[in-house]
């Protein structure tokens, strides 16, 4: 049986627009809910002492959205990131960020690197938000990195050259909204990933699921293409 805690967990927050429809609200109030459950879940996994969260906030096909939703978004995380830095120097975590930020608007963009050096010596914790990130956008931008140096494009070259080099690949990916897709999340980091589907949706995840989650990997057995240990002789 697992019994490690996983020392990076990745969260597809879905169904913030179901949330919201289902009481009909305007999607927007979905993001806005989805938010506070956020951030209760980046505390829970603080105090439970995991040390690298990553977050998909953003996608690179969420930009197929209304301007209207996609603008809603981009505000919610820049209100966040501008009022909640007590937040984050109280619990220590420190910030980083993955996807593309040079096509993000100037607004944001300054807003995500003045976060991200406020906390940077933040030790406890580091949460990595995904923010105009795709894992296919992610894979291209590492290869051509490579290909203007002139390196090869192997294994080891392509995960020096990823957005996060140093953050160690997930071991757990959990989705809500019961849907059983990777939509284009840490493509190259998951290959060995545990998934963990809730039917919660995403502004109702409370601790107790993130706790269900924590368990069902601790019961999963991870060979990484191997055997299990009792059959290795
Ligand atoms: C998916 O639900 C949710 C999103 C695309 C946006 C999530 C973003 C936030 C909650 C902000 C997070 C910010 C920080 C700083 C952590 P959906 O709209 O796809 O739901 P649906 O499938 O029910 O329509």
């Amino acid at each position: 049986m697992q019994k490690q805690a996983p020392i990076h967990i990745g969260i597809i927050m879905d169904g913030n627009g179901r949330w919201a429809c289902y009481r009909n609200m305007a999607r927007t109030q979905g993001h806005l809910e989805g938010l506070k459950t956020a951030k209760r879940i980046v505390k829970a996994s603080s105090d439970r002492g995991i040390p690298f969260l990553t977050l998909y906030a953003f996608s690179t096909e969420n930009w197929k959205r209304t301007a209207e939703e996609v603008n809603f978004i981009m505000g919610l995380i820049r209100q966040h990131l501008l009022a909640q830095m007590d937040f984050y120097r109280e619990n220590q975590i420190r910030l980083r960020f993955a996807g593309s930020l040079s096509s993000l608007s100037k607004d944001i963009a300054d807003v995500i690197h003045e976060a991200l050096s406020i906390t940077a010596s933040f030790s406890k914790m580091q949460v990595i938000l995904a923010i105009n990130y795709g894992g296919r956008d992610e894979i291209i931008r590492a290869a051509n990195r490579l290909i203007s140096v002139g390196l090869p494009i192997t294994e080891e070259t392509i995960n020096k050259n990823l957005d996060n080099p140093d953050v160690p690949d997930p071991d757990l990916i959990i989705r809500t909204a019961g849907e059983y897709r990777t939509s284009n999340f840490l493509l190259w980091e998951a290959a060995y990933a545990e998934y963990y589907i809730s039917d919660k949706l995403w502004p109702d995840f409370l601790e107790e699921d993130f706790d269900a989650a924590l368990s069902a990997f601790q019961k999963r057995i991870r060979r990484f293409g191997g055997l299990k240990d009792e059959q290795n002789h």
